[in-house]
């Protein structure tokens, strides 16, 4: 039986978690070189927690600078075995208003200068990506919500770009012609990271803005990302804390094996 180890990813407006008891920083060393911060490990309701701010103390990582790579190695050998990304994002859906929660259960990765795997030359793997978000993960997580009163919208499509820039509104029309959900610059390749490295992954994309689309608001800015960033960031935190209390204390298996990914990923030969 292994225990439960929650790890949190907290992105813009989220740089600690309010509701940890026994708190003390722990800085591990990783082979991938520096992750964004020491991780802040502690408890919810006897539940061990490991918080990682994604963009640093003091918000000085851009996503395209982000060491993903360490971020996930650290967590990893912190015991992480469930992770929660929780990040910013812009909406392509008038029903998707600034405010709302998504639990989004698929990824469009458009980013092109970060390294996103643990494998390559001397040892190669392909994890599968078909499902990249957790199932049990994303059930705990929509059940949490709906204790908190939090309106969490169940599905959709996040498409990550590399930024740092917006899109422009020829990007912005085409993804939301595609049907997709949200935008943002940081879920991958955290996600496959995660993936191969056996920690089960859920994301709950946070709206704060309409992206460029919206014939009735103007294209977004910092500005308006912050705007609503705080009132976000005190529900993401509710939500944190009723989801590590309700937690079950023995990790469960996952469903679709996120937890034993590299079972069936490894090509290179052992003796090679
Ligand atoms: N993060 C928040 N809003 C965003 C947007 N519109 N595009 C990309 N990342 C975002």
């Amino acid at each position: 039986m292994t225990h439960a180890v929650l790890g949190i990813i907290g992105g813009s407006g989220i740089y600690d978690l309010p509701g940890l008891e026994d708190v003390r920083e722990e800085t591990i060393q990783s082979p991938w070189g520096e992750p964004s911060a020491p991780l802040t490990r502690g408890v919810i309701g006897g539940l061990p927690i490991a918080f990682l701010p994604r963009h640093g103390k003091g918000h000085v990582f851009s996503p395209s600078d982000i060491n993903y790579r360490a971020n996930i190695d650290v967590l990893k050998r912190a015991g992480v075995t469930d992770l929660i990304s929780l990040s910013a994002c812009g909406s392509f859906k008038e029903e998707l208003p600034p405010g709302t929660f998504v639990l989004v259960d698929q990824f469009l990765d458009r980013t092109y200068r970060r390294e996103s795997s643990f494998f390559g030359k001397g040892c190669v793997a392909h994890v599968s990506m078909a499902h990249p978000v957790s199932p049990r993960l994303h059930v705990h997580l929509a059940a949490a919500a709906e204790a908190e009163g939090i309106a969490a919208v169940r599905g959709g499509t996040y498409v990550c770009m590399e930024g740092p820039q917006f899109s422009s509104l020829a990007e912005s029309l085409t993804y939301k012609e595609q049907g997709h959900s949200v935008i943002g610059m940081t879920n991958m390749p955290e996600a496959k990271l995660a993936r191969e490295a056996e920690i089960c992954y859920a994301s709950v994309a946070m709206v704060t803005d309409y992206d460029c689309w919206h014939p009735h608001h103007e294209a977004v800015t910092v500005q308006d990302i912050i705007r609503v960033l705080n009132s976000n960031a005190g529900k993401a935190k509710a939500l944190v804390a009723r989801l590590a209390r309700d937690f079950p204390r023995e990790h469960e298996p996952c469903p679709i094996g996120s937890d034993k990914a590299l079972d069936t990923a490894l090509i290179t030969a052992p003796e090679a």
